[in-house]
């Protein structure tokens, strides 16, 4: 059960929320302020676990209000509210915010990520994880390109030619979306010289992960990446990407699936670029430990940090409201035997394509080999493609 405080000026906004959010009384207890103050009276009287407050209100606006609430009680998901008339691009420099909703609300969306900012909740109060996320300084945010196609995605007629107007803004962003795109990533019949070109080819949805992608790595330094090590971790992401990419697409021709399979490759590792970045002396012992006592670098972590790279990783995707099977990924790629619940297709073949491309690849991971679990990998029928591509790669 989940204590939600929504906080708006406009008595008619929170009479529909109280409706919508009637049949999921069992798992939400909302509660209605009426303005800034108000709320902050509810706060000081009771425990809350999240937030959800109109950005422009009478004397205490939203943005003011979350920045008492980031500070006073960290461990709480602040959403902000807003109309549409704000541009998403613009909303992103409210960094006190975790998520934000665009009005006029939509009952199943909004019950949607209600129910998945639970999960972020959940996260929250993480004792060890809240310490090691009060430590970093700065989480890496959604950067405006991505938001920007975002926003064009969401538009009522999108167009792959603008997405690639978008992109082409960005010189660099643009020659590293189109190398990707002529890779044998994508195994396309023709060279693509033009962003728009490349949109149309391999849909937009595909390419607004590549930016994110490509953008999230670009924004660490590489020099402390080099000092630990950790430079090959693009290539292995991207190899890894790639191969849940395939692997999913040999089970479904479900573009989203296939298209969740290749972000959730890409973001697996994300947590070990948010170590790296913050903690980065630390890091390096830690990664030492795992090589002289010769355990899985997941558990140096554990012992040292008291978390894992899976769990900040997680807890970084879902705070930016990414598809649960993307977030489960990042959450359960070495440990997917105790993974409950809803394990699905995507998980797998992320946990197995990183477990192959140590095969392949040893020195691009450190620590101890991560192994495969083979009866997970069976039930989900893609033995057959993991026997194919180690008798392709067994010369390596
Ligand atoms: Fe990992
Ligand atoms: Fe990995």
């Amino acid at each position: 059960m989940k204590r939600i405080l929504f906080v708006d000026n406009d008595v008619t906004v929170l009479q529909s929320i109280y409706h919508w959010l009637y049949p999921l009384r069992d798992r939400i207890e909302a509660y209605f302020a009426q303005s800034g103050v108000e709320a902050v009276n509810y706060l000081a009287q009771a425990k809350f676990d999240m937030i959800v407050a109109d950005l422009r209100m009478s004397t205490m606006d939203g943005v003011e209000l979350l920045d008492r609430v980031q500070k006073q009680y960290p461990q709480m998901v602040r959403i902000i509210l807003s109309n549409a008339s704000i541009r998403p691009s613009s909303l992103k420099t409210i960094t006190s915010a975790h998520r934000y909703l665009i009005k006029p609300l939509d009952p199943n969306q909004l019950a949607n990520s209600l129910l998945q900012a639970c999960m972020l909740s959940d996260f929250l109060q993480d004792a060890d994880l809240q310490r090691v996320v009060s430590q970093t300084r700065s989480l890496p945010s959604l950067p405006s390109l991505y938001l920007e196609i975002v926003e064009e995605l969401e538009s009522p007629n999108p167009s792959a030619e603008r997405v690639g107007q978008i992109i082409g803004r960005d010189m660099g962003m643009a020659s590293k979306v189109l190398q990707l795109v002529n890779s044998a990533f994508f195994g396309l019949p023709r060279q693509v010289n033009d962003p728009g070109q490349a949109t149309v080819m391999i849909g937009m949805e595909t390419i607004r992960d590549l930016v994110l992608s490509i953008n999230l790595f670009s924004q660490f330094d590489r020099f402390k990446l080099d000092r630990l090590s950790l430079n090959k971790l693009w290539d292995h992401c991207l190899d890894v990407s790639s191969m849940s990419r395939r692997m999913v697409k040999s089970i479904t021709s479900d573009k989203n699936q296939i298209e969740y399979a290749m972000l959730a490759g890409f973001l697996h590792d994300v947590g070990k670029l948010i170590f790296a970045e913050n903690l980065t002396e630390k890091y390096y012992q830690t990664i030492n430990l795992s090589l002289r006592k010769k355990i899985p670098l997941y558990q140096a972590e554990f012992d040292l940090l008291g978390t894992t790279h899976m769990q900040v990783g997680a807890y970084l995707l879902a705070l930016w409201d990414l598809p649960d099977a993307v977030i489960n990924s990042a959450a359960c790629h070495h440990t997917i035997q105790n993974c409950q619940g809803a394990r699905n297709m995507i998980e797998v073949a992320v946990h197995t394509a990183n477990g192959l491309d140590y095969e392949t690849n040893p020195k691009r991971q450190r620590g101890e080999p991560p192994l495969i679990n083979q009866e997970i990998v069976a039930k989900f029928g893609l033995s057959k493609w993991v026997d194919d591509w180690r008798k392709d790669h067994s010369h390596h």
